[in-house]
């Protein structure tokens, strides 16, 4: 048993989705979430810039007397998740082991999709994992960069959405894929959208879901587990404006995010 919290990392806002997983199937434990606000995007930069970031945003988080990270974004799983784990001592869980592993139990004709940033689809993480996982398997990943401000926009149900979606997907569609891995924090926000692209025809693979149960095993079996059953709270700290993180955060978890903390990680 092990009362200390459970650190969240994302460039951003996005890692809600991934939080309210967490909080959802694991509603003893006590969080402390970082949002690298002032940086993000992570998608577009390079593997330097997203590691020299995140390690940073693991120091602060590590400053909170956490007992393990979730790093909620796709982009810092897939470019600098197997640098951390070399350098920190302390359990570290990404999205992308996760999400590949529900993509392989999820397919039926081994024809894959994985969607996600510029950063996270030319890494080719996911699509190692999938592959070391089902030999066989056919995997296209397309980037869309577009997604992300179409949801923090609050747009995820639009036409603009449905057409930029039609846009992205086509070439998805004509491979006749039967998976679908939503690669970025945002994305299940447009699950409803995507759905519609692909006639409900395509099963949607959630790594914030998987990630939340994967977490929950690994506490487990470290016997880090909280000993308290409900009740967890969730500190939430920002590098940049609170409000706007508190305004778009609120509408991602459906409830209002009470306080959140603006902190300097540049000199960590
Ligand atoms: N959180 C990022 C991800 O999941 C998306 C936003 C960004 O580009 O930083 O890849």
């Amino acid at each position: 048993m092990n009362n200390r919290p459970i650190g969240v990392f994302d460039s951003g806002i996005g890692g809600l989705t991934v939080l309210k997983e967490v909080v959802e199937q694991l509603p003893g434990e006590d969080i402390v979430y970082f949002g690298d606000t002032a940086r993000i995007p992570y998608g577009t930069r390079s593997k330097e810039t997203v590691i020299k970031y995140f390690f940073q945003s693991v120091r602060f988080l590590m400053s909170k007397n956490i007992k393990l990270i979730v790093v909620a974004c796709n982009t810092a799983s897939a470019l600098a998740m197997e640098e951390a784990q070399k350098v920190f001592d302390i359990p570290i869980i990404g999205v992308i082991e996760p999400g590949s592993k529900a993509a392989v139990a999820t397919t039926k004709n081994s024809t894959i999709g994985v969607i996600g940033t510029e950063g996270t689809i030319n890494s080719g993480t996911y699509q190692r994992k999938i592959r070391r996982m089902l030999p066989s398997a056919e995997i296209i990943g397309i980037a869309c960069p577009l997604f992300v401000p179409i949801v923090e926009e609050g747009w995820e149900n639009s036409d603009v959405a449905y057409i930029t979606a039609q846009k992205y997907l086509l070439e998805l569609k004509e491979h006749n894929i039967d998976s679908l891995v939503l690669g970025c924090t945002h994305y299940p926000a447009l699950r409803y959208t995507i759905n519609k692209v692909f006639e409900n025809k395509v099963t949607l693979v959630n790594p914030a879901y998987e990630t939340a149960k994967a977490t929950k095993i690994m506490l487990k079996e470290l016997n880090l587990l909280s000993d308290k059953l409900d009740g967890g709270k969730a500190d939430f700290f920002v590098s940049d404006d609170p409000e706007k993180f508190k305004r778009i955060g609120g509408n991602i978890l459906r409830k209002e995010i009470a306080s959140v903390q603006k902190v300097n990680i540049e000199n960590l």
